[in-house]
């Protein structure tokens, strides 16, 4: 075409937009690599890597290898490196080296039970030929030989480790706890799918089943909580205790896969990433880097209130908008650690994470092109990122609920002091989930209708504010708020008849949330839970917590529907409050019924907090666009 008299400006995008494609499609090619024969009989065939993805336990070009055998009972056994109920010395062994770091140690593992299978007390079979893993034989007093752990470096099984009888049968557990052999349960736990144990307060054993089972004899399939990413594969594969087994053509974490591409010229990182939309890919990572809570053995469970990010994950697996296989076009990089399967609230995330981002960085190319920059992670524990290392802290975007800037910090173990936790440009402070039984937002929707309906008004919140909960003494303790708020009630005199402070647990919480104009939000050790519970049930945050961000606090106006303080202002604070008219209030309960919805996680309950950590990812890919924050931050001195 000849437009040497110019172009029209429509031709001009439209070539544009032709070239854009035309480029894009040359640029990569859909592959499909084949996997290791027989790999779909019991794994799934990743086509991006032409590797076998695994069950928990397996391993092999088509998980032939059952390197958890150890740990099984039976062959239905799904297996377990838990410490509650004894295993074979060799299982602990196995399980040791797949979370220490392939060594027999307790440093530097990535998974909190490597600190416990060091000490846990172990059985070795009498006839090792008998024996069946970590099936305890039926007369296992006579037939097998109890340790008190397994031999560490330079240590032989002698009688010196042996354990002493009264202990033979004993839970791993303090409080006299007892394992049985299968037969003694019923239907020997539908062979092994759990395992046959009383607490102590039982009066006769009964199963303990696996996740992904449950009943008496744990005959009831059950993937809710094994497969909680999705129970039903998304109706492409099934749950097997934690793993979706694909039908063939899916893989992938939730089988959430079809497709898979490669660079058309080997060796080339094309680069089609979009400037306007956001592109996610997610990494699907081996289950011996990261897999979600398999068994259930006594390991700390999933807990309601560290679940924002399996709703993340959730949402994330079918959101065909945002999600994408091609990670040629990404523009983020998903990093799935699934850190509180291995670590809960508090242990230590760097090992976990440091084994995960390795592998991320030596498998694919990505990570190194921006220093992990465009890469992002949850660490969701109760401190977030505050102990981890500089590089750690100065490579990916980290969603943490926890976002204490405060520089000079002196906590123990938190390294970087020139901003202590989290930088704002670059990392995202995302709300918990609260999901205690007896306060969920399932009312918060409508309560919201009816403070439009009244234009904000609500007469039934009489008492000015309340707080109830923990106190503390010290200052590292929510920064030493609660302290301060309880000094100053039990110096006034009178103390003001419509404020209510109970330390410790109120029983009329929920009434309280519901009768308060402000309800006051420190934080604990780390984060705390009381915003998003002001916000789900109409009361004003009253947000004292000095140097430390709240959710989406960037992009999201929190003074139309919250009140801030300092600490310094608590001496005051009840003057403070009085000064807010009907009227202010009114308005500030509007902002709420506004972005009450920001909070919330679930969908059932119209949540949208999904919805705004993307928005909340997205700026922060505008920030990387605008080099707002740099990979290496170096300081000239
Ligand atoms: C297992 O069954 C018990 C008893 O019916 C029930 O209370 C429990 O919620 C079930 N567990 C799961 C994970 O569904
Ligand atoms: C990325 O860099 C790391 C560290 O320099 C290196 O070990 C790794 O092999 C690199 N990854 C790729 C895919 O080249
Ligand atoms: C006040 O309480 C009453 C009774 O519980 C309830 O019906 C009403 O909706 C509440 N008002 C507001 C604004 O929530």
């Amino acid at each position: 075409m000849n437009c040497s008299k110019g172009c029209p400006a429509w031709l001009v995008v439209l070539l544009v937009v032709i070239r854009g494609a035309l480029s894009a499609n040359e640029a990569v090619l859909q592959v499909k690599k084949e996997c290791a024969p027989g790999c779909t009989n019991r794994g799934n065939c990743n086509f991006e890597t032409g590797q076998c993805e695994c069950p928990w336990g397996y391993a092999g070009p088509a998980c032939e290898v059952d390197r958890m055998s150890a740990c099984r009972q039976t062959q239905d056994d799904p297996g377990s490196c838990g410490t509650l109920w004894p295993k074979s010395c060799e299982c602990y062994q196995a399980c040791q080296r797949l979370y220490c770091g392939g060594a027999l140690q307790s440093s530097f593992c990535t998974h909190e039970l490597g600190q416990f299978m060091w000490d846990a007390h172990c059985w070795v079979a009498k006839n090792p030929n008998t024996a069946f893993g970590s099936r305890l034989p039926e007369n296992f007093a006579s037939e097998t030989t109890w340790y008190q752990h397994f031999p560490r470096e330079g240590e032989a099984f002698s009688s010196s480790l042996e354990l002493p009888g009264d202990r033979v049968g004993l839970s791993n557990w303090e409080g006299g706890h007892k394992v049985y052999p299968l037969e003694q349960c019923p239907n020997q736990c539908s062979n092994g799918r759990g395992v046959c144990f009383k607490w102590h307060h039982w009066d006769a054993p009964q199963c303990l089943c696996r996740k992904g089972y449950n009943g008496t004899s744990c005959e009831v399939e059950d993937d809710s909580e094994a497969c909680w990413f999705s129970p039903t594969c998304g109706g492409r594969g099934r749950c097997r205790s934690g793993f979706c087994h694909c039908q063939p053509g899916f893989f992938g974490f939730g089988c959430h896969r079809t497709t898979a591409y490669r660079p058309a010229t080997p060796g080339l990182l094309p680069d089609i990433r979009p400037r306007t939309k956001l592109k996610i890919y997610m990494y699907d990572l081996p289950w011996d880097i990261a897999f979600p809570y398999e068994y259930n053995d006594g390991h700390f469970g999933r807990d309601a209130m560290y679940k924002a990010y399996e709703y993340f994950m959730m949402y994330f697996l079918e959101d065909k908008a945002v999600r994408t296989e091609n990670p040629y076009e990404a523009n983020l990089f998903y990093v799935p650690m699934l850190l509180y399967f291995y670590i809960g609230n508090v242990r230590d995330p760097v090992p976990q994470a440091t084994l995960v981002l390795d592998y991320v960085r030596k498998n694919w190319p990505f990570y190194n092109r921006t220093g992990g920059r465009d890469h992002f992670y949850f660490m969701t524990g109760d401190r977030g990122t505050c102990s981890i290392p500089r590089w750690m802290q100065d490579s990916c975007i980290k969603l943490v609920h926890f976002g204490m800037q405060r520089r000079g910090i002196t906590w123990q173990g938190v390294p970087n002091s020139e901003y202590a936790c989290v930088q704002v440009k670059r990392d995202l402070i995302v709300p918990p989930l609260n999901m205690f039984l007896e306060l969920l937002p399932s009312g918060t929707e409508a309560h919201y209708q009816s403070v439009v309906a009244n234009r904000g008004y609500d007469g039934n919140r009489t008492l000015l504010f309340f707080f109830a909960g923990g106190v503390g003494d010290g200052t590292e303790y929510s920064g030493g708020v609660r302290q301060a708020i309880k000094k100053l009630l039990s110096s006034l005199n009178p103390k003001p008849p419509d404020v209510e402070f109970v330390e410790g647990r109120a029983s009329n919480y929920r009434d309280l949330l519901q009768t308060s104009k402000f309800c006051i939000a420190p934080y604990g050790y780390g984060w705390g839970l009381r915003l998003v519970q002001a916000i789900e049930y109409g009361c004003i945050p009253l947000i004292i917590q000095d140097n430390v961000y709240q959710p989406f606090e960037d992009f999201l106006p929190y003074e139309e529907f919250s009140v801030r303080m300092r600490l310094a202002d608590v001496p005051h604070m009840v003057e403070l409050l009085r000064t807010y008219t009907e009227d202010q209030l009114a308005k500030l309960r509007l902002g709420l019924a506004k972005y009450y919805r920001a909070f919330i996680w679930n969908r059932e309950y119209s949540g949208m907090a999904y919805e705004w950590t993307l928005a909340g990812l997205e700026r922060r890919l505008a920030h990387i666009q605008s080099e707002y924050f740099h990979h290496h931050h170096r300081r000239r001195e």
